[in-house]
């Protein structure tokens, strides 16, 4: 474990500068979250939700997998969604995807990867229902950004359709869920201007037009 202790070390200094700035910041935290925002990425390395959008602990609940996906049948999405939304009682959900995404990038090519290929069977569908779209642009690179778009698309319909989304929507619950986009060369978001804010704009993202 000895390789290690340069993280425990940057643990220890980091804490102090946190307490240095503000002696009761973990003695509040350690009462209760509560977060404004819930973040579904990726888990690319690259692409850590706190740092990028500048916010402390106790100020975002974060979900992460590759490729950002949310799967209708992954209970550990869906768990954190509902808590995330029931308990929490978050406003915002923000699906961020990235440019230069691997897990997109082996969904476009025709290898195996073994297991993970069945994770990625997710992202190929999202291509051949967009098919024509995607193809319509001739080069690979193009094709393979416009994929990482209309995957965080498809993921925002996903979150929407939730039973839990909905529920909140009918029960006139404040929630707002956003589609945005991540350059990991220049560190900038992009709103994919997706927004969905009530059930009527939900259903209509059923058949969602990419922007
Ligand atoms: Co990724």
């Amino acid at each position: 474990m000895k390789e290690l202790e340069n993280l425990l070390q940057n643990n220890r200094n980091w804490a102090d500068s946190i307490k240095d700035s503000d002696p009761e910041f973990f003695a509040r935290l350690s009462v209760q979250q509560n977060p404004e925002y819930l973040w579904i990425g990726c888990s690319d390395s690259r692409v850590s939700a706190n740092q990028i959008v500048d916010l402390l602990p106790g100020e975002i609940f974060v979900h992460r997998n590759i490729a950002n996906l949310v799967v209708h049948t992954d209970l550990n999405c869906l768990s954190v969604i509902q808590y995330a939304v029931e308990a929490l009682k978050v406003k915002h959900i923000i699906v961020c995807g990235h440019y230069e995404c691997g897990g997109i990038k082996a969904a476009m090519d025709d290898e195996s990867h073994g297991l993970i290929d069945n994770w990625l069977r997710h992202i190929k569908d999202t291509y051949r229902l967009y098919r024509n779209k995607i193809e319509a642009l001739e080069k690979k690179e193009d094709q393979y950004a416009l994929l990482c778009e209309l995957n965080v698309i498809e993921q925002v319909a996903n979150v929407c359709h939730t039973t839990m989304v909905q529920s909140a929507w009918n029960s006139g619950q404040e929630l707002a869920v956003h589609g945005w986009i991540y350059s990991i060369k220049d560190g900038v978001l992009k709103d994919l201007g997706v927004s969905v804010t009530d059930a009527l704009e939900a259903s209509e993202m059923l058949k969602p037009e990419t922007p």
